[in-house]
């Protein structure tokens, strides 16, 4: 039993693309909660996507639900424990939601864009993550290069920064790709729309990663 909670305080960094990817990964592999703890209820919007597609029929599928603020944590606890393993899409920014989800998860992934500006909003994100882990000491923290522009150098930038800055960075990134869009819009992931094999592989790495 195993709860990913995927967050930052920055928004449009892809907590919820990289959420409903791991969902959907995790479903394969047994039953899966997927706790959107966004207002803007991102991952409850592709999973009614994901119900009207009829390409979708028959996909393994995280049981979606939205929780706001305390509930996450409070009614998460007794949730998760009916799952192989649980997805938590916190909000883009400080509030309630993204503590309670650190306060729920054994492994919180942020994801972050390459570039100075997503550095510096950082630096928020990293004391209420200090916090989290005086309640949640076994609390794991991995930063996912996410979005990158695979033509720049900008990931290696962000890599170097991250280790002068003591956080462990997967080795596996998300690169900026079309297909991730057109994917959850039609409530798919990139594996199931089958359309861009290095964004598969890409993933395919974050999942082994993550879950190993
Ligand atoms: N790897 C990617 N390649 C291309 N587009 C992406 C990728 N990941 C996310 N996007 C797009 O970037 C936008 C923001 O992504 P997403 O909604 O997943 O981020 P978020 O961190 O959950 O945002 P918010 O803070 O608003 O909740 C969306 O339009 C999404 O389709
Ligand atoms: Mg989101």
């Amino acid at each position: 039993m195993t709860t990913y909670a995927v967050v930052n305080t920055k928004g449009g960094v892809g907590k919820s693309t990289n959420s409903i990817h791991l969902a959907c990964h995790l479903a394969t592999k047994g039953p899966t909660l997927l706790i959107d703890g966004d207002p803007q209820e991102s991952a409850a919007t592709w999973a009614a996507w994901r119900r009207d597609c009829k390409e979708a029929e028959g996909l393994p599928m995280p049981v979606t639900i939205c929780l706001r603020g305390k509930a996450i944590y409070d009614e998460g606890k007794h949730l998760v424990t009916n799952y192989k393993n649980t997805v938590v899409d916190a909000g883009g920014r400080d509030a309630p939601g993204l503590r309670n989800a650190l306060l729920l998860a054994d492994v919180a992934i942020i994801p972050v864009g390459a570039s100075d500006l997503d550095a510096a909003a950082m630096t928020d994100l990293l004391e209420v993550v200090d916090i989290a882990k005086d309640y949640n000491p076994n609390l794991v923290v991995k930063v996912l290069l996410a979005r990158v522009d695979p033509r720049t150098k900008d990931a290696k930038d962000m890599l170097k920064w991250l280790k002068e800055n003591n956080l462990s960075a997967l080795s596996a990134r998300v690169c900026e790709r079309v297909v991730f869009r057109r994917s959850i819009g039609e409530g798919r992931t990139v594996e199931e729309l089958a359309k861009d094999p290095q964004a598969i592989a890409e993933m395919k790495a974050f999942y082994e990663e993550i879950t190993q």
